[in-house]
């Protein structure tokens, strides 16, 4: 039998197999079930309208929009938006003051209208329609042929409803989403709109339910795996039959069955040999489920899952297949930058492979339902994942944050997150909650565990941790001890204490750090510092400076070094992200995070090297600051850091040697860093030389003082891209004197200009305090850099990016696009 992706375009609309969690339609012989992803062709207005639900309504003045679409993020950045006078009481602040940036200044606050149609061509009695959303922000209402469908409150939830009773054969159905966002609603930029994907099931009545896959792997030996496959369906006289696959597609087992129990299929499968999944070698089967009734083919549907195994054991910690690792994680918000919360497959496989150049092996999705596309490449790129669903429970952070419906909708959105994802080998543990303020009293254990149980039913394989910030409150009431995993935000202090108290002996550093800073700036004198605010509005990158609650991550190191029960870390953040620019939420224009190992356009900061020093062991890594451009700073003390994995290194100015460093254990700086802090300033050469344990200079790296910008230079990740009108390339441009030296502090506005198979989608430079918009073609150089993102066009041919500045040389770059 067959069986390829249904791949069919038809009246603009994109009828694609594609993966609903995980799960792909797939035809055999004859064609089961179809996906049309609705990516065209939507209309969109912002502000409430009258009778914007109704089929007749007319919309054609609205703009065409594709989805995921984010409609704020084309701005303009304003203070007045969402300006909140508060005393964030998470961070210690007893007095209100004005916030301006802290939901990113960008216009997401209101009511806005998508709508579109599509038709379902062959529609009978016997088929069923399933409108899936995977995420709407927020609160959305959905009207199909003028009628009201259903609503959801959370904006981060996958949901569906079963439209079938509202389906009209052969002609175009009119969908109408209504979607609003409260004002303080939340603590970071939450995007706004149809943000991700949207889609229609067409099925038969008799077919396997939405998300009703659910593949575990419950022992596994060198020789065998047992796949445990239960398959939810809807129908009568029904036969299952599941088909095993490698990932090159060969079958490997199969099984089938007509024992059905309720609604259920349970079967166990044997794969022998098994290979196993794991971040360094992510390797993934597929299960082919085809329902039949009557001996009649009715469903087919494509599973992707990985076998391993996951142990957590006290004192030793978390083992994957056998093997204790830590956590080398980051938190991620789910903007992406530039281009806001809009979800794109190319953006989010960027930010994982420069998280496998820093060696990092984990992602939390803070503080929220991951995006389908993000797991899929987790699964695919090898990453752990931490799947967290709340940041607020029954209790307020923010006056209209999930309190507000917590009560009524917790459930169902813990089941969903649940349901939609529990295949991805890369989920290894459920996070329920982020700092909680219902760690304080005595309902917020109660919480805990109700909420725990619920994880606990809906998949019995995967632990649950918390967030937790009040150690010596959740200690107190019991809150900590009720979780599988309890887990500390910051406090490196109570690591100590709370390992004792707690009973599961174990702690996970569920967010760590907040050390911040902007890529390429320096402040002197070099000092410890929290929440140290500058004139200009930007923190250093000698990495020392964190906030009042938190640390640098120096402290975590030796925290995960020395305490084998510590079972790895999750740092505030992989990337710097829209919203919440600590410390200075009460400065505008600061519209953006501090926090992150590298920056809002993902060109890493100084810390990228640090953490990658210890986390990446396939790489060795040499990374020596500050920059060596500091005219006006002659003969004063400049110290010099080298961020490394070897362990000591020499270092020269202008050919003068400054000594030689090695880390030792008297300071966490000095166990992980090498510093020269007597160094004063000249212009000229700095060089770094390291050396192996017997002393051999095994690396060297230099830095040179830049004369004046001269040229620009750019450089691609990709310069091939698939012509799907979706697909991203991401340009670092950079700033050069006459003989080639990048120029550190240049600010040059650039201009940028796309021709060909292709357009300019967005630019960013990493300076969280500037008001420039993403998405016009030009901006100003950060720090001597920033990043274009060129988009393919549906075409085959080539894009030419040109880049060009007052008094510069050009740069361009040619990059290609192909039907691959
Ligand atoms: C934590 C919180 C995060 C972020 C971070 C900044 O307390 O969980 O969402 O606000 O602080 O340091």
């Amino acid at each position: 039998m067959k069986i390829a992706d249904v791949f069919i375009r038809k009246k603009n609309t994109l009828l694609v197999a594609l993966c609903m969690a995980l799960t792909v339609s797939v035809c055999a012989q004859e064609k089961t079930r179809e996906v049309l992803t609705l990516e065209k062709n939507w209309r969109f207005h912002k502000g409430d309208v009258e009778n914007a639900y109704l089929e007749a309504f007319n919309d054609s003045k609205w703009e065409n929009v594709i989805v995921p679409h984010d409609w704020a993020i084309k701005g303009p950045f304003n203070k007045e938006i969402d300006k909140q006078t508060v005393a964030i009481v998470q961070n210690n602040e007893q007095v209100a003051t004005e916030k301006t940036g802290r939901t990113g200044a960008l216009p997401y606050i209101g009511v806005g209208w998508y709508r579109t149609k599509f038709s379902v061509p062959d529609f009978s009695e016997d088929k069923k329609v399933i409108l899936l959303f995977e995420g709407a922000m927020s609160e959305p209402e959905i009207f199909l042929n003028g009628k009201k469908v259903g609503s959801w409150n959370y904006g981060y939830s996958y949901f569906y409803f079963d439209v079938t009773e509202y389906i009209r054969a052969n002609q175009d159905n009119i969908l109408a989403v209504r979607l609003s966002n409260r004002e303080k609603s939340s603590r970071w930029y939450p995007g706004a709109g149809l943000y991700r994907n949207v889609r229609v099931i067409v099925k038969n009545k008799n077919s396997i339910d939405q998300w009703g896959t659910f593949i575990t792997t419950p022992l596994i030996t060198a020789t065998v795996a047992k796949v445990n496959v239960k398959t939810k369906v809807s129908g009568e006289n029904l036969k299952l039959i599941t088909q095993i696959k490698d990932a090159e597609g060969n079958l490997v087992s199969q099984d089938t069955t007509n024992a059905i129990y309720g609604n259920e299929f349970e079967q166990n499968i044997a794969v022998n040999n098994p290979i196993l999944w794991g971040p360094d070698h992510p390797y993934l089967y597929s299960a082919t489920s085809q329902l039949y009734s009557d001996d009649v083919l009715k469903d087919a549907t494509m599973t992707r899952f990985g076998i391993r195994k996951i142990n957590y054991e006290a004192k030793k910690g978390f083992s994957l297949n056998d093997s204790i690792i830590k956590f080398k994680g980051v938190c991620l918000h789910h903007d992406l930058g530039p281009i806001g919360t809009a979800i794109n497959t190319a953006a989010l496989r960027r930010q994982l492979t420069i998280l496998k150049d820093l060696g990092a092996n984990a992602i939390r999705s803070s503080h929220n339902m991951p995006s389908l596309e993000q797991l899929e490449l987790c699964d695919e790129m090898g990453f752990l994942f931490l799947a967290e669903s709340f940041d607020e429970w029954a209790k307020p952070k923010v006056e209209n944050g999930y309190h507000l419906y917590f009560d009524t909708d917790a459930e169902k959105d813990v089941v969903n997150l649940v349901h939609a994802t529990r295949n991805h080998p890369s989920i290894v543990m459920w996070s329920s909650g982020n700092e909680v303020p219902d760690q304080w009293g005595s309902e917020g254990a109660k919480r805990a565990k109700w909420l725990q149980d619920i994880f606990h039913r809906e998949d019995p394989t995967r632990p649950v941790t918390v967030g937790m910030d009040q150690v010596k409150a959740t200690i107190a009431s019991g809150f900590g001890a009720v979780l599988d995993i309890p887990g500390l935000n910051y406090r490196v202090h109570l690591y100590e204490e709370a390992y004792e108290a707690f009973p599961q002996g174990m702690i996970l550093g569920s967010e760590t750090a907040s050390t911040v800073s902007s890529r390429g700036i320096y402040k002197f004198p070099v000092v410890e510092a929290k929440m140290k605010q500058y004139p200009d509005l930007q923190s250093s990158s000698y990495d020392l400076e964190a906030c009042s609650w938190s640390n640098i991550p120096d402290e975590d190191f030796v925290l995960q070094d020395d305490k084998p029960w510590v079972i790895g870390e999750f740092v505030w953040t992989g990337f710097d992200y829209l919203g919440e620019p600590t410390p200075y939420d009460d400065k505008w224009p600061s519209r953006s995070s501090y926090f992150g190992i590298s920056d809002l356009a993902g060109l890493p900061k100084d810390r990228f090297y640090l953490y990658r020093s210890r986390w990446n062991i396939n790489d060795d890594t040499l990374h020596m600051l500050p920059h060596w451009n500091w005219e006006g700073r002659e003969g004063e003390v400049t110290p010099v850091f080298v961020y490394t994995s070897y362990n000591s290194a020499e270092l020269f100015v202008n050919g003068k040697s400054m000594g030689i460093q090695t880390k030792n254990k008297s300071t966490p700086t000095q166990r992980y860093r090498l510093m020269w802090m007597d160094v004063k300033y000249e212009p000229g050469t700095i060089k770094v030389v390291a050396y192996d344990a017997n002393g051999n200079a095994v690396a060297e790296k230099e830095t040179h003082t830049a004369g004046k910008p001269y040229q620009l230079v750019l450089e691609a990740d990709r310069t091939e891209l698939k012509a799907d009108g979706k697909d991203l390339a991401f340009v670092t441009v950079s700033v050069v004197d006459k003989n080639g030296i990048p120029c550190p502090t240049a600010t040059n506005q650039l201009n940028f200009d796309v021709k060909g198979t292709g357009s300019y989608r967005a630019a960013a430079n990493g300076d969280a305090t500037s008001l420039e918009m993403f998405h016009l073609p030009t901006m100003k150089l950060f720090s001597g850099k920033l990043v274009v993102l060129v988009q393919s066009a549906e075409d085959a041919g080539e894009i030419v990016l040109t880049v060009s500045g007052k008094g510069l040389k050009t740069g361009k770059i040619n990059i290609a696009t192909n039907h691959f």
